[in-house]
């Protein structure tokens, strides 16, 4: 292990989200803009067995936990050569995805067979037709199926990523705890959170504040439970339900001081901070014959750039940055 993954606020990064493509089979609004996106061209896109050479420079440096991100990571053909390559790199403990669930009830028994063990998923309303408002697609029957499966497959907790915005989904957040009730899932209520594209307005934001009162009002015995110091969950338990809540907090209360998080978008390009416009290319020295070291170079020089905290909500928003469907979270 080198110290080319630890910061200059002396923070050890052990978690790397790689995007492996840029597109998606839905178009929801707080995530691709109403325009699109610039695409980048196939060619210009890592392959699996670049993605694999740049993972294991992580893996062996420190990074313990890989999540697949997007676009839509389920829709890369070769996303199960990736995974079992991934899942058996010696010191990797964790593979997760974070998906929208279109076509995970099909996928999911084999990406399991070849090693991934985390799942989370995109869910961000009970309501069919606001489903297909919220996505500008058809599927929610799906995702639901998707959820399903993976409790049976013997995921604990299945995570249900859910992003609260007012007006639009913030009459449900007491429905989603309901879901808690039986099923064994985790539902993480994550605060509207300002990329490139999503007009993105304080008054859509559903502060953590507001949410948590809205489900304290209603349920009674909510108890926070320990967090791990790097989580981005403020995580709940409610008396007498199978699954928990959460609350992901990053335009209220940051979680800045304990991350250990550092990006590989599907270009390849190298992203230290979910916000801000600051990314380095691996693919172009990876293109022109770097080595390993010059490499390992690039990466330590680029995470000791990187910032304490992000700027604020009011700054995020103003600052230039990429699409949501970019960067993948
Ligand atoms: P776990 O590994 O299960 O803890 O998931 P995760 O929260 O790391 O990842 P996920 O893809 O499920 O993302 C959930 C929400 O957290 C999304 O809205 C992400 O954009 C947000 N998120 C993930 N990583 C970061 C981060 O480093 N900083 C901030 N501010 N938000 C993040
Ligand atoms: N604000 C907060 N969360 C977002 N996500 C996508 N766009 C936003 C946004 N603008 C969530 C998705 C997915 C995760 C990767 O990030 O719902 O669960
Ligand atoms: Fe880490 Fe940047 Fe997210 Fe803060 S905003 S937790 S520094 S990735």
């Amino acid at each position: 292990k080198s110290d080319m993954l630890v910061d200059s606020f002396g923070r050890q990064h052990t978690y790397l989200r790689i995007s492996l493509t840029e597109r998606c089979n839905l178009r929801c609004h707080y995530c691709m803009p109403s325009d699109g996106v610039d695409l980048t061209p196939n060619s210009s896109l890592l392959s699996s067995d670049e993605i694999i050479r740049v993972a294991n420079l992580f893996v062996s440096s420190g990074v313990d936990k890989i999540r697949l991100t997007g676009g839509e990571p389920t829709i890369r053909k070769d996303i199960e050569d990736i995974c079992s390559r991934l899942s058996n790199m010696e010191g990797l403990k964790s593979l997760g995805i974070t998906t929208n669930g279109i076509v995970l009830a099909r996928k999911l028994p084999k990406l399991r067979e070849y090693g991934l063990n985390l799942l989370n998923i995109s869910l961000d309303t009970l309501v069919p037709s606001k489903f297909e408002f919220m996505t500008r697609r058809k599927g929610h029957n799906k995702v639901l199926e998707a959820i399903d499966v993976a409790i049976d497959l013997g995921y604990n907790p299945v995570k249900v990523n859910c992003v609260i915005m007012r007006g639009i989904n913030d009459d449900e957040i007491c429905n989603f705890v309901e879901l808690t009730k039986e099923k064994p899932i985790n539902v993480r209520f994550i605060e509207f959170m300002p990329f490139d594209g999503n007009v993105w307005n304080v008054k859509k934001l559903v502060s953590y504040a507001e949410m948590f009162d809205i489900v304290t009002k209603r349920f009674e015995g909510v108890k926070r439970c320990q967090d791990h110091p790097s989580d981005t969950a403020k995580n709940f338990s409610i008396d007498g339900h199978r699954g928990t809540i959460s609350f992901i907090t990053s335009m209220t209360e940051h979680f800045c001081g304990g991350c250990n998080r550092l990006r590989l978008l599907a270009d390849g390009n190298f992203k230290v901070c979910l916000f801000g416009p600051s990314e380095v290319s691996l693919r172009d020295p990876i293109r022109s014959g770097t080595d390993d070291d010059g490499l390992r170079d690039i990466i330590g020089a680029a995470v000791k750039r990187k910032k304490a905290s992000h700027a604020g909500m009011f700054d995020i928003a103003k600052t230039a940055n990429r699409p949501m469907i970019h960067i993948g979270g």
